[in-house]
């Protein structure tokens, strides 16, 4: 990248050890996502569920990805990350509009969401796209530091 053109279109089976990858680098990063390191790649990568995961690809680069799980109550629950030298390009925006037509596409009612309270981008985005904060978790998450962090809980009706 960085500025290459990209696209957005469903995970493969062969996506699964980029996808590991960049989940362990954003990992390594402390902040945005609850996992912290160490990520074992090669179980991530085993493990992953490539039905409902998106990625934002350039070429064989796979710079994000937005996984739904899809719960048998109607709604979807989103993870998502960009990698680090790809953001502030459009890509979060670009995989969450797609995420809307796919959870829409398969008639979810409702897609939610966890973000840790300091997360500015984040929840910047999500509330672009018309999420609202419908909660706070307090001192929910113990990283490793020792710190407890607050998460908001965002959602959008569909
Ligand atoms: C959050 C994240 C997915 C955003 O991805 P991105 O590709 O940078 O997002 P975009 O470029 O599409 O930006 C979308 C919006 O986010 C907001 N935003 C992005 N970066 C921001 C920043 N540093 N500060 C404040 N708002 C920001 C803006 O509202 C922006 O809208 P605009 O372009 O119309 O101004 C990305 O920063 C990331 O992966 N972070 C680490 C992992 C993470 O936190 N995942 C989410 C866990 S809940």
């Amino acid at each position: 990248m960085p500025d290459a053109p990209f696209e957005i279109r469903p995970a493969r089976d062969e996506d699964r050890l980029p996808l590991a990858v960049l989940f362990a680098a954003v990992a390594e990063e402390r902040d945005g996502i609850a996992t912290e390191p160490p990520v074992d790649v090669e179980a991530r990568a085993a493990s992953w569920t490539i039905d409902a995961t998106l990625v934002a690809v350039a070429g064989a680069e796979i710079g994000g990805f937005l996984h739904v799980e899809r719960s048998r109550h109607g709604f979807g629950e989103i993870g998502m990350v960009v990698a680090r030298e790809w953001r502030g390009r459009g890509v979060g925006s670009a995989l969450l509009t797609a995420a809307i037509e796919w959870a829409r596409e398969r008639s979810l009612h409702k897609l939610s969401l966890g973000v840790f309270a300091h997360n500015a981008a984040a929840i910047a985005l999500y509330r672009k796209f018309g999420f609202v904060e419908e909660g706070r978790r307090v001192k929910h998450y113990r990283r490793a530091s020792g710190e407890l962090w607050d998460a908001i809980e965002m959602g959008l009706l569909l």
